[in-house]
């Protein structure tokens, strides 16, 4: 059924909704939004018009304004209208503390009704549970909810202050291509065909890495982005397919030098977001510790549970699976819950059934009681292990001892995994206190996942530690790169480097992963000119931004923060992508499908 419905025409707006507040009492003014409530009150009607600032309260009153009254009789909610009338303190008895215009209302005068609206999905509310597909699908009307409107304006502001910070420290801001070549980051890339030059693909860049490097060549010193990067990896609650990195470069500064400019500009997002600012210069953990007490390269530090490394202590253990996991070059490592009584033998079986997820075959453990051990296991601990295993974990009666046994790539998963699900669940961890800190030192290069073949723990385009250099060639696992990542509560927003600047390292660290010359001047002979066209010594770091947002939101996943995020699948709910596209244009790229 069409609707009357009335034109804008020249009418403009005077102010906001959720701005009015009782100085403007008296004032005529003009609001427009979308109408959020309407209640009939025989005889008067009031509409809750809402826009992107709040909402205010209008009176239509026959007696006032017969026209617009008759108009209101015809707007139901989401209508969006336009409502011109005089704000009027309200009596003391409806005065609507909750409300931030909650003193004052609109007398309606006017009101055109310049749109209507179907039944709205869901209602604009936070405090109600919406399947996120739902909302997804719906994006547009998500988000109008007040929740989604203030992670806009904070991410609006925090990018609004990066670029402040920034300018203000002499960077220029720079657009690097979407359509180009692959830069490795790790993932797998997206693909675009060329329609000009069949058989042939553009890759959509997982990080502006190398252009940036580029332009430190070009003599740009400074440079920065708010850059889209694309990644073909599975979708987690902090992970998405196309995400937003503050990428910055320098040239002619030392790591010593870029790690105080990164944390400016934490300081300033943190003041912006209304948190607390920390204090500069933040903690530094090495890899090496980083892993050695928490398992993990992105601890969170707001509570203790660390590692306790019981390899030396089971060095001639008699219990087969220790014995078997340290043969094969393995570690025994444990955690410590010194409440142990917070653990039943159910949550012992499920915390079996967790690590498992990480590769672990099982969890040993150990009920340390007043008059002796309990455990499916003690009886093949020697007293001699007994006393040094009591001296290394500093046990104590009711604590429980949690072991995995394994090559350390596994314990060190499992362990990191459980120490964060152990932390949940024994409430240890302080949700007030706020764990930032930088891990540096990591290794040039690690095992890929089958063991077979060196990758950068970062990029190819790392710096090695000057005094490990000489390493190369002979140890390169012990290789360590001028890299810093920054971690905050176990999360890694953000991580950089010193780059290599020579052409000549540059090849000799493409040879320690297995790109010979060949390769390395047909994927990288741009890079490797370039360098040798005089390039500075240069590095830069890259935040990701959705993951500051969320944080700083005190949102639980980067789709809160994102205006049209995607799902698990990489599936873009409401207008449908990923789609199938006509036959002429897969033949005009030439491509044909496989099914
Ligand atoms: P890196 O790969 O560590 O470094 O990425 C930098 C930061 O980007 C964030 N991030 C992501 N956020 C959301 N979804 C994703 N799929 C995703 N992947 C990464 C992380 C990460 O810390 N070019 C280098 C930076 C440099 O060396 O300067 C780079 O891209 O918070
Ligand atoms: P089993 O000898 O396999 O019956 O295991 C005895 C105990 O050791 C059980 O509690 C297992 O969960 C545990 N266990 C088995 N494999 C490992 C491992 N790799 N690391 C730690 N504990 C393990």
């Amino acid at each position: 059924m069409a609707e009357a419905l009335d034109t804008l025409g020249e009418w403009s707006r005077s102010d906001y909704a959720g701005d009015l507040r009782p100085a403007d009492a008296g004032r005529d003014v003009t609001v427009m939004g979308w109408v959020h409530g309407r209640r009939d009150h025989g005889g008067v009607i009031f509409l809750d018009v809402r826009d992107r600032s709040g909402l205010v309260q209008v009176v239509l009153d026959p007696e006032r304004s017969a026209a617009a009254h008759a108009r209101g009789a015809d707007v139901r909610l989401e209508y969006v209208v336009a409502v011109g009338g005089r704000v009027v303190p309200r009596s003391q008895e409806t005065v609507n503390a909750e409300l931030p215009t909650g003193a004052i209302e609109i007398v309606g005068r006017e009101l055109r009704v310049l749109n209507s609206a179907r039944p709205s999905p869901f209602p604009i509310e936070d405090a109600i549970e919406i399947a996120e597909n739902v909302r997804l699908r719906h994006r547009y009307v998500d988000l109008r909810r007040p929740r989604m409107v203030r992670n806009l304006w904070l991410r609006h502001r925090l990018a609004a202050r990066t670029r402040a910070y920034l300018n203000a420290a002499g960077f220029l801001e720079i657009e690097t291509p979407v359509l180009t070549r692959s830069t490795p980051e790790g993932a797998r890339d997206y693909l675009v065909p060329s329609r000009v030059h069949p058989g042939s693909f553009y890759a959509l860049p997982q990080s502006p890495q190398l252009f940036k490097q580029l332009l430190m060549v070009a003599g740009v010193d400074r440079y920065y982005q708010i850059a889209r990067c694309f990644r073909d990896e599975d979708s987690r609650a902090d992970r998405q397919p196309e995400f937003t990195q503050i990428d910055l470069e320098t040239s002619f500064m030392s790591r010593a030098a870029i790690m105080p400019l990164i944390e400016g500009l934490v300081a300033a997002l943190c003041a912006e977001a209304g948190a607390a600012v920390p204090a500069s210069p933040l903690p530094v953990l090495s890899y090496h510790e980083a892993i050695a007490r928490f398992g993990t390269d992105r601890p969170d530090t707001r509570f203790g549970l660390e590692l306790v490394d019981c390899t030396q202590i089971f060095a001639g253990s008699a219990f087969k699976v220790f014995a078997g996991a340290l043969a094969g070059g393995g570690v025994v490592k444990a955690l410590v819950v010194r409440d142990g009584a917070m653990l039943s033998r159910k949550d012992l079986d499920d915390l079996t059934a967790f690590v498992a997820i990480y590769g672990a075959k099982g969890l040993a453990w150990i009920r340390v009681g007043a008059d002796g051990w309990q455990s499916p296991i003690v009886k093949f601990f020697s007293d001699l292990e007994r006393a040094r295993l009591t001296a290394a974990a500093g046990l104590a009666p009711g604590n429980v001892v949690l072991f995995v046994a394994d090559r350390p790539r596994v314990v060190h998963d499992a362990l990191a995994n459980l120490r964060l699900q152990l932390g949940a669940k024994l409430g240890v961890i302080d949700e007030s206190a706020r764990s930032l800190l930088w891990v540096t030192d990591f290794p040039l290069l690690e095992y890929d996942e089958e063991g077979r073949r060196h990758v950068a723990v970062h990029h190819p385009f790392t710096a090695p530690l000057e005094e490990d250099l000489a390493l190369l060639e002979r140890d390169p696992l012990a290789v360590r790169a001028q890299a810093y990542d920054l971690v905050l509560n176990g999360t890694e927003i953000g991580g950089g480097s010193i780059r290599i600047h020579q052409s000549a390292v540059q090849e000799r660290v493409f040879a320690a992963l297995g790109i010979g010359p060949e390769e390395g001047q047909a994927k990288f002979g741009f890079l490797l000119e370039a360098l040798a066209a005089g390039a500075p010594p240069h590095g830069g770091f890259a935040f990701g931004f959705d993951r500051l947002v969320m944080l700083f939101a005190g949102e639980e996943s980067i789709r809160e923060v994102i205006a049209f995020p995607k799902t698990q699948k990489a599936f873009d709910l409401m207008t449908e992508a990923p789609s199938p596209v006509e036959a002429r244009q897969l033949r005009e790229l030439g491509i044909k499908l496989g099914r």
